[in-house]
């Protein structure tokens, strides 16, 4: 990637999901010193022509699908069986557009609500909305208790370089929150990667069926006032959908 991609570009007003696009070369239009000087922030894009603003939506657009392409694959590729056929709601589209248009500024999402109400399944439309926005990001979903069984640590394993993984990346869910025996190691990881996470501002979707006042006893104050001010909260409610399809 030359730097040249690296400039910025107002994708935004564009219609243009965020990700690394190559810009189009010197020559490939008339109006070429305009696009340049908006590459370069000395341009508004309501200052460039009706044609200049067609030229980069038709210079961009093969990149879109493809960007779009790769994003469903990552996701259909990790999505498990059971909820393969996920199908987001009006909430969790405007969530994934919103996280699409500034990663660091949109809220976090804690999801709520007792045993079989469907919060995992919900967890995973939001990365499938995420997905239909084309958005070039590295998910990453565990279970607490698969977290906490892959950070343990164990002879020749650097589950140090792992946890900074799982801390950094762009949106990760963490399942079932609250569910795993607590002990002081699983406390100061959790703490440690809520708290990574809230200082860095990077979004994450959690997921737990205790109430707010058990999980608070779960988690400890310190964790749960950070996810109080990172997360909105969505209140699973109804029966336990699971004996739904038994009976
Ligand atoms: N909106 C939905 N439409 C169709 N099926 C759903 C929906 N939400 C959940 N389900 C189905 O209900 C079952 C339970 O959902 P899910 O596993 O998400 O519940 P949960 O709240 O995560 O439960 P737990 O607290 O035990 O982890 C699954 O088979 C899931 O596919
Ligand atoms: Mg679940």
């Amino acid at each position: 990637m030359n730097q040249r991609s690296k400039l910025t570009v107002d994708f935004a007003g564009l219609g243009i999901p965020p990700g690394r696009y190559a810009l189009p070369t010197p020559g490939a239009y008339d109006g070429y010193d305009r696009l340049e000087r908006h590459f370069t922030g000395h341009l508004c894009l309501s200052d460039l022509t009706p044609d200049d603003v067609q030229f980069l939506r038709d210079h961009f657009a093969e990149q879109v699908t493809e960007h779009r392409r790769q994003a469903m694959d990552y996701f259909e590729a990790r999505v498990p069986r059971r909820f393969n056929g996920v199908c987001p709601d009006e909430q969790a589209t405007a969530w994934a557009e919103q996280f699409a248009a500034n990663q660091h500024a949109v809220k976090s999402l804690l999801l709520v609500g007792p045993t079989g109400t469907g919060k995992t399944h919900y967890a995973w439309s939001l990365l499938g909305a995420v997905a239909e926005t084309g958005t070039q990001v590295r998910w990453q979903m565990h279970t607490a208790a698969d977290l906490y069984a892959s950070l343990r640590p164990r002879d020749g394993e650097d589950s140090e370089s792992t946890f900074e993984r799982i801390a950094n990346a762009h949106l990760l869910v963490l399942d079932d929150l609250g569910a795993s025996k607590w002990t002081e190691w699983v406390e100061e990881i959790t703490y440690r990667l809520i708290n990574h996470r809230y200082e860095e501002c990077l979004p994450s979707i959690f997921t737990s069926n205790l109430p707010p006042t058990e999980l608070r006893d779960a988690l400890g104050g310190r964790v749960a006032s950070r996810l109080t001010e990172m997360c909105d909260r969505i209140t699973l409610k109804g029966d336990d959908r699971r004996k739904g399809a038994r009976s």
